[in-house]
């Protein structure tokens, strides 16, 4: 152990020193020169501004001029009462020197095998977090494809259910443009029989059991028509119902509309909206197939105290109403404002057609209305 200025000199040795280092003397410069002196005096330096020890490496010259290596140990000194300049403590590190050297070299490596712990710990949590990122990256990524499959699912859903209405739109129309019309046909057919069967009364019986099937058949023709009413009159009511089917016909047909509803409105019983409704459909496909070109076609709704009046306009090119006698339709297989007036009655309505060649068309449909009606649409 050596107590060395900052220049280098020694101020003192203990005897191990001396002994690792014959021709020692207080007072004088240690045994380094050259290259390798500045290399110690900076590291004499370094040693004398820390409390801490400080690892290094010495090159003390021998006697022959050799360079012997010494591992070291330095820390600036403090000594009771000394003035002057910084002392730094040095441990040489000869295996036979210094006990507590090779005690801190221990230390050194119990450091190091710390460090080396810690790192490794450092690492190990490092891989942690990259792995949790990964699993919140594969999360999110997870809940994306969810909600993406979740908006697939909610997709089909209204397809089907887009698919399902208008499965009951054309199930309904089939009904009510064929069965229903060459239903009302058949009565036609049969009430016509009867002036020729008079008198024969075992024909005519079997003729007013024939007309009672008939009745029957509409009947239950008519609760299937109303079961599968669309969708939108039980969702929205007849008069928002209606809107849309009036604007959805005006988008396919390019052709104006109007829709004017007057009055206080009041829910309509589900048979009467029904009705009306299917009625509106059915004018309107005679507006598009028949008039020609119309410029527009309008809708007044006239709800006034116990009726509604419902009225459907063109200024197409029109017809001869007057001469549109229920019979000659019939026979010309033309059913759609038979079938209208049918239903009216049914409902306790009635049904005017109002036209002339060239003066367009006006359909009026008129119905009664109780105020406590049991269903409402
Ligand atoms: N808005 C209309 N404009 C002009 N003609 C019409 C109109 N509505 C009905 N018609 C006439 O009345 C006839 C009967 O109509 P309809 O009973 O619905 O039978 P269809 O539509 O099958 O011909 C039609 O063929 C047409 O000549
Ligand atoms: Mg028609």
């Amino acid at each position: 152990m050596l107590l060395v200025r900052r220049m280098g000199e020694v101020e003192a040795a203990n005897a191990m020193a001396r002994e690792a280092l014959p021709g020692l003397e207080v007072g004088c410069s240690l045994p380094v020169q050259g290259a390798v002196r500045d290399e110690f005096l900076r590291y004499v330096d370094r040693c004398a501004s820390t409390a801490a020890t400080l690892p290094g490496v010495l090159f003390l010259q021998r006697g022959d001029g050799g360079l012997d290596r010494h591992s070291c140990h330095g820390m600036r000194a403090r000594l009771h009462g000394f003035e002057g300049h910084a002392l730094v403590l040095l441990h040489l590190d000869a295996p036979a020197l210094d006990r507590r050297f090779r005690l801190l070299a221990a230390k050194l490596h119990d450091a190091r095998r710390i460090m080396q712990e810690r790192r490794r710990r450092t690492l190990q949590l490092q891989s942690l977090m990259r792995e949790r990122e990964a699993l919140l990256v594969r999360m999110e990524a997870d809940a994306v494809a969810r909600v993406s499959a979740e908006r697939e699912r909610d997709e089909v859903l209204a397809r089907l259910y887009r698919a399902g209405q208008d499965e009951r739109r054309r199930l309904a129309r089939d009904l009510h443009d064929h069965a229903g019309q060459h239903l009302v046909a058949l009565n036609f057919g049969l009430r016509r029989l009867l002036p020729h069967l008079m008198g024969t009364t075992a024909a005519q019986n079997e003729l007013d059991g024939l007309l009672g099937q008939a009745q029957d058949v509409g009947e239950a023709l008519r609760r299937v028509t109303l079961a599968l009413r669309p969708a939108a009159l039980d969702e929205f009511g007849f008069v928002t119902a209606l809107r849309y089917l009036v604007d959805e016909w005006s988008r396919a047909t390019g052709i104006g509309t109007e829709m004017q509803v007057c009055g206080e409105e009041v829910p309509l019983p589900a048979e009467h909206a029904i009705t009306l409704y299917r009625l509106s459909q059915e004018a309107l496909t005679n507006v598009a197939k028949h008039a020609g070109r119309p410029s527009y076609a309008s809708f007044v709704l006239l709800f006034s105290p116990g009726h509604l009046t419902l009225t459907v306009d063109d200024d197409g090119v029109g017809f001869e109403a007057d001469e549109a006698s229920t019979l000659s339709l019939v026979s010309q297989g033309k059913l759609g404002l038979i079938g209208m007036r049918e239903r009216m009655s049914l409902v306790g309505g009635t049904l005017e057609l109002e036209s002339s060649p060239g003066q367009g068309t006006s359909v009026i449909a008129r119905v009664h209305l109780t105020i406590d009606a049991p269903h409402h649409a």
